[in-house]
This record gives C-alpha cells, sequence and structure tokens, in this order.
C-alpha cells in the first residue's frame, strides 16, 4: 500500500505547508491520535488549538449526530433553526460584550473579514490598523492585516488599501489614529501565529484607551486564544477590557468549521440586512457542535483545567529551563504556552524528536523558534507529565 504522503503528491496541491509531511492519522480519541503505523500519540497540538474537548468527545458527537438526522442545512437566510440561535444565546452570556449579537461564519479568517466589513460599514471611514507580526488568516482582507511572516503576503499584492500595520507601540499608534480616518484597529491579545508573544496588560489598556479617545473600533481578533484556552474565555477577561467586536473561531466547535463575530446589538443595527451574509455560515451542525462544546467546557470545568493545568506546566517547564538552557523563554497564559528557543534548528529537532517519541507539537513564530505547548483542556496532569517526559527527553538528545 502506498502512504498517503505520496498518494497525496500526485493530487493534492504543494501550496500547503506540513509540519510533519509524512505523519498520518487514522483516528483521535480524547488527548490521542492513532496514527497508521499503529502508535499512540500524545496531541499537545490540538489541531492547532482546535480540540479543546479533545478528540471526537462523545457529547459532540451525539449532538452531531442528533443534528444530522434532523437537519444538514437550510441556510440561515431561508429559516430560522435551533441551533443558530441557541448557540447565539449561549455565546451571549460567555463573551465580554454586554448585550452582544453574533454573525456567524466558517473560519476565522472569514470572521476577521466580517469584523472589518462591519467595521468599514458602520463608521463610515477606510482605514484599518494592524500590529506588525500578527496573524489575522490568509482571505484577501485578513491577509491584508497579516504580517507575522512575510511569506503570506508575497505574490498577492496588491492587498487591500487603506491598511496601516502599526509597530506596537502606543505613541506610534496614537500617530496613524490622530491623522487618518480609521474604522478599526484589529489585535490578538496574545500573538498566536506570531510566536506566542502577550502584550503587556498596560498595552492592551492603552489600545482601548486611544481607540475610544479617536472613536475607533477595537477588534480582538481571539479566534486562537479564546475559548477557554488560557482560563478564561477569552484573554481580554483577564485585564478587564471590552472590544467593540470579538472574533471567534477554531476551539468553538470542537473541530466543526465555524466562526463568528460578536458585537453589540447597538453597533450590529448599523450593519445593514444584506451587506453581509453566506450560504452555510453557522451550519446547522456546526452550531449543535459548538454548543456542545460549550456545555462541555461548562459542565467538566475545562477553564479551571486550563489554569490549574497551565500554571502546572509552567512550573515543570520553568524546572526543565533550569536543567536545559537552551530553552530561552517560557511565555503565555493558561494552556497557551510558548516554549522559545530562539533557535529554529533546536526546535525543528525537538518537535521531530517529540512525534518519533508519540508527542505531536507543533511550532510557531516567524522562523519557528518556538514550540507551542497547547493540549486539549480536558488534559490531565499525568498527561502533561507523559508530555513533558517525551519533551525532556527530546531536549537532552538536541
Ligand atoms: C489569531 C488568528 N486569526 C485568524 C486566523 C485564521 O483562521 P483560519 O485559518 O480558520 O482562517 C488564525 C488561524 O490560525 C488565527 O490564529
Amino acid at each position: 500500500m502506498k502512504k498517503l504522503y505520496e498518494r497525496g503528491k500526485l493530487v493534492v496541491s504543494p501550496v500547503l505547508s506540513r509540519y510533519f509531511p509524512e505523519f498520518e492519522v487514522k483516528k483521535g480519541s480524547g488527548c490521542y491520535l492513532f496514527g497508521t503505523d499503529n502508535k499512540k500519540y500524545l496531541d499537545f497540538s490540538a489541531g492547532i488549538a482546535v480540540c479543546s474537548t479533545g478528540h471526537c468527545h462523545a457529547r459532540v458527537v451525539a449532538a452531531a449526530k442528533k443534528q444530522l438526522g434532523n437537519l444538514i442545512h437550510i441556510c440561515i437566510g431561508v429559516a430560522n433553526y435551533d441551533s443558530y440561535i441557541t448557540l447565539a444565546e449561549k455565546l451571549n452570556k460567555i463573551v465580554p460584550i454586554k448585550n452582544a449579537q453574533f454573525f456567524f461564519c466558517q473560519s476565522g479568517s472569514e470572521a476577521v473579514e466580517a469584523a472589518i466589513k462591519l467595521a468599514r460599514y458602520s463608521t463610515k471611514k477606510p482605514g484599518l490598523v494592524a500590529l506588525k507580526g500578527s496573524f489575522h488568516g490568509r482571505t484577501f482582507g485578513a491577509l491584508s492585516l497579516t504580517t507575522s511572516k512575510m511569506k503570506y503576503r508575497d505574490g498577492y499584492e496588491p492587498l487591500v488599501p487603506n491598511v496601516y500595520i502599526a509597530e506596537p507601540d502606543l505613541t506610534v499608534i496614537e500617530g496613524i489614529l490622530k491623522n487618518n480616518e480609521i474604522a478599526g484597529l484589529i489585535f490578538e491579545p496574545i500573538l498566536g501565529e506570531g510566536g506566542y508573544v502577550p502584550y503587556p496588560p498596560e498595552f492592551i489598556l492603552g489600545l482601548r484607551q486611544l481607540t475610544e479617545k479617536y472613536g475607533v473600533l477595537l477588534i480582538a481578533d481571539e479566534i486562537q486564544s479564546g475559548m477557554g484556552r488560557t482560563g478564561k474565555w477569552f484573554v481580554l477577561e483577564h485585564f478587564d477590557v471590552t472590544p467593540d467586536i470579538l472574533c471567534i473561531s477554531k476551539a468553538l466547535a470542537s473541530g466543526f468549521p465555524l466562526g463568528a463575530i460578536a458585537a453589540s446589538a447597538e453597533l450590529m443595527s448599523r450593519w445593514s440586512p444584506g451587506s453581509h451574509g453566506g450560504t452555510f455560515g453557522g451550519n446547522p451542525v456546526c452550531c449543535a457542535a459548538a454548543i456542545a462544546t460549550v456545555d462541555v467546557m461548562q459542565k467538566e470545568k475545562l477553564l479551571q483545567n486550563a489554569r490549574q493545568l497551565g500554571s502546572y506546566s509552567k512550573k515543570k517547564l520553568a524546572q526543565l529551563q533550569k536543567k536545559h538552557p537552551i530553552i530561552k523563554d517560557i511565555r503565555g497564559l493558561g494552556l497557551m504556552i510558548g516554549i522559545d528557543f530562539k533557535d529554529s534548528a533546536a526546535a525543528r529537532k525537538i518537535i521531530d524528536l517529540c512525534l518519533q517519541n508519540g508527542l505531536v507539537i507543533i511550532p510557531t513564530g516567524a522562523d519557528g523558534t518556538v514550540i507551542r505547548f497547547i493540549p486539549p483542556l480536558i488534559v490531565k496532569k499525568q498527561q502533561i507529565d507523559q508530555a513533558l517526559k517525551i519533551f525532556e527527553l527530546a531536549l537532552k538528545n538536541v
């Protein structure tokens, strides 16, 4: 039998970059992946910060199956259906925006597109500000805001006009907001693809103050950092900051493709019917899976688990750093932890050694020098210990 990788070479576009071109899986369950090599892997990539409830959580599977038997698709433009409305009601209770309303789409990039369209449409201003080193997605609007790797933009210009890429410096940002007609400023409270870099709380508070001062909408891209990963539903809650628009996706539906933006009913009321939409956004099955995801997060106290095991992991990693000074920095909140080696070859070697020994971890950062420590939020202490054992073995052999 030919390997999937070999078959894929003939029929899959080479545009996709792969962390592990030859890695093949046939099943996922909880924190584990099962390879076609019949090996069991601890998955600390969580499908790139998506599978917070683990792979194929029984409640999520049951909710999706039930929905599949009832209604797969109708389009919210054609008829109201329960899972769309119920999900919006549920999210309304957890987002850090009062009296929030929701627009659902299929992905993170599309949530960013929706956010910037709402910003321009509602303010009637053209300008958008994004911070240098951020990742907001790959569709043209989102790509125009993305600078985590310049490779993402190469070959695609001209991008969307009136986009200002600002150094993350409040004085520089104030200059841009003061001198231009800016609709919205978008930022990730913790840089995801940019290397798991949290901004200092004063900077985030400063962004809120400046955007208020200049009548600019503050758009929080919590696509990677949100839905409980840092121990609160959203990072901005750690700092008591309310965004004007919140972008959500990734972990929202445990792996079903779903994105969302939240904004106050007042702001949403300025978005006229028909000025945005889509065929599949808020698909019934995806929404049912998202409802089950929120229920699991609450019933199994996964935010608490993220906080407790996040501090436990950081403590253990700090001990490892003492023994292995090849680790240069450990940072993050909850179970969104970056381990920075400041050396891409070393990080790469460690990732490969970990995979050989049954641990899936993936890199991030412009040069791939950072390893993400992002297990599913259902992870247990003993699985963290197991992962750290494999990780230390790799550290010893690098
Ligand atoms: C912060 C952030 N924004 C936007 C996106 C784009 O999401 P998607 O890949 O679903 O389009 C990502 C994906 O990694 C992300 O991390």
